[in-house]
């Protein structure tokens, strides 16, 4: 689908790994566009080396959006624009869960506004029950074995404990 033909927007991230709070953005999202494309950043600059490859992380993300009709997912390794713009996005989404994010996002929202005005980003607050969860607690909580099951999708969860779980 390009953006002749329905409202294409991007939704970016790390996923590493997805989370239900992740889950929760993208399919309240979806409602909104008619084509999500979930872009998952090969390598994230601002973050230490991800957990999980790229081709990982783009499975999980599969798998945890596969009923979702208008969803698509691509690992990307270019700016967040260029991205979109191949994409034929007019509109990034991002969740945003507390004020702590708001710093971030707001830089984030100044630089790719100065590369492509032309692209409106467009903010989901998180469900009050996911306003709390974030890739890095999911891996340190499964580090020390305690329950994710309700944090993340089954297949996640399953990785995690192979990767991380202290046996
Ligand atoms: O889930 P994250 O780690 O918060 O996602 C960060 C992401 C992927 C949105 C960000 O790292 C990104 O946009 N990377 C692509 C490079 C880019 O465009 N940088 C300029 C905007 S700050």
């Amino acid at each position: 689908m390009t953006a002749t033909n329905g409202r294409v927007a991007v939704c970016p991230g790390s996923y590493d790994p997805i989370t239900n709070g992740h889950l929760d953005i993208i399919e309240r999202a979806s409602r909104v566009f008619d084509l999500l494309v979930i872009g998952v950043v090969n390598e994230p600059i601002r973050k230490q080396r991800t957990l999980f490859s790229a081709e990982e992380r783009l499975q999980f993300v599969l798998q945890a959006t596969e009923k979702l009709g208008n969803v698509e997912t691509e690992v990307f390794d270019t700016l967040l624009v260029d991205f979109a713009r191949k994409r034929g996005a007019t509109a990034l989404v991002k969740g945003l869960r507390a004020i702590s994010d708001f710093e971030y996002e707001f830089e984030m929202n100044q630089l790719n506004r100065k590369l492509a005005p032309d692209i409106e980003t467009v903010y989901l607050m998180a469900s009050p029950q996911y306003s709390f969860l974030r890739s890095s607690g999911v891996k340190e909580i499964a580090t020390f074995g305690a329950a994710i099951s309700d944090l993340v999708p089954p297949v996640v969860a399953e990785a995690l404990q192979d990767r991380l779980g202290r046996s």
